[in-house]
């Protein structure tokens, strides 16, 4: 399974190399981009293994990013109640962060991600190369997962990426910055396959980040700018509340910078209450917040939503008034 952007740099290669090795080859292209992430085009996959004739010793094969990945993953997880996947990602994001940890779904018309299935790929296989094809855009936005990483596990490893806070240094070290991410996300998800716990750390920047996505309706901001400006403002949010030193906030804001990634977008209090959850369709009444307890180390923080949104109208509004002052 790939789609219409991979299929013609990298999709002969793959399958000459399976065909020589003896597997027969039924294939499946998607269009690019998030709206192939749903269920017609689920369907469509599905009809096709069946129609291929596909059996419980097949294998589904991911061929590129994300948004592959999951679709694929997903189809795998269901079709004949589960088969083997093997995830080939070929976009920063999905080799930092989508293809490890086997969490596969498709989106709704009312949300992402909200159909899927815990999938353990059998292999992951990462050729760093195929992200030489990617767009400048592309790139950066794995660059917010990657920042990330450094934010919540290792504070040597964000300071080496703010030495080397460009896309061509990246590269140059880019298996070290794969293995340094693929490695913690390996032991959260070791220690907590199902996000009962450790595992949620990985939301960090994502609880906010997802106000931004819906803010932009899902066109404006890519998600791995929603995540940028999402961790810049949940670090503003620990500070506020005293969870997180105040001196964590602006080697985030400038590594984001540097790779071309918002430090702050715009958004109504209402699109941040959808995000928390703090409306009258959600349930629960707390939320497990993730802060910076210093860079390089973040803790879950289980707090009310109405405190946690509290907490964001009161940093909005005190931007507001900042702004005011400095106009007038
Ligand atoms: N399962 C998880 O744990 C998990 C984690 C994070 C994100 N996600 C999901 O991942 C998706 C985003 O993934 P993405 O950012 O990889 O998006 P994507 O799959 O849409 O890929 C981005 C673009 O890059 C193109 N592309 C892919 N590889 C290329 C290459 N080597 N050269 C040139 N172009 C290439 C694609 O065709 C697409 O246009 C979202 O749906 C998100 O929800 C899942
Ligand atoms: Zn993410």
């Amino acid at each position: 399974v790939t789609d219409e952007n991979v299929m013609p740099l990298y999709f002969e290669r793959v399958t000459e190399s399976l065909k020589g090795a003896g597997f027969q080859i039924f294939s499946h292209c998607i269009p690019a981009g998030e709206p192939s992430k749903c269920v017609d085009q689920l369907i469509a996959l599905w009809e096709k293994m069946s129609l291929g004739q596909i059996t419980r010793t097949d294998a589904v094969v991911a061929l590129g990013g994300g948004v592959v990945g999951d679709l694929a993953g997903f189809a795998a997880a269901t079709i004949l109640r589960g088969i083997d996947f093997i995830q080939i990602p070929t976009t920063l994001l999905a080799q930092v962060d989508s293809s490890v940890g086997g969490k596969t779904a498709v989106d709704l018309s009312v949300g992402k991600n909200l159909v899927g299935a815990f999938w353990q790929p059998k292999a992951v296989l990462i050729d760093p190369r195929t992200l030489e094809t990617l767009p400048n855009g592309t790139f950066r936005d794995g660059m917010a997962e990657v920042i990330k990483y450094g934010c919540i596990w290792d504070g040597i490893f964000l300071k080496y990426l703010s030495e080397h806070a460009k896309r061509s240094e990246i590269m140059e070290a880019i298996e070290l910055v794969l293995y340094t991410c693929c490695d913690i996300k390996r032991h959260l998800v070791e220690t907590d396959e199902h996000d009962a716990g450790l595992r949620k750390l990985l939301n960090f920047g994502h609880t906010l980040g997802h106000a931004y996505e819906l803010a932009g309706q899902y066109k404006i901001w890519t998600h791995g700018q929603a995540v940028a400006a999402g961790m810049c403002m949940e670090t503003r949010l620990g500070i506020q509340l005293g969870q997180t030193p105040p001196d964590a906030l602006e080697p985030i804001e400038h590594l984001c910078a540097s790779f071309g990634l918002p430090t702050s977008i715009p958004c109504s209090l209402e699109d941040y209450a959808t995000a928390i959850g703090h409306d009258k369709k959600s349930s629960g009444l707390n939320i497990t917040a993730v802060f910076l307890d210093h860079l390089g180390k973040a803790k879950l923080h289980d707090m009310p939503k109405s405190d946690y949104l509290l907490a964001v109208s009161k940093l909005i509004s005190g931007k507001e008034r900042k702004g005011k002052k400095s106009k007038s």
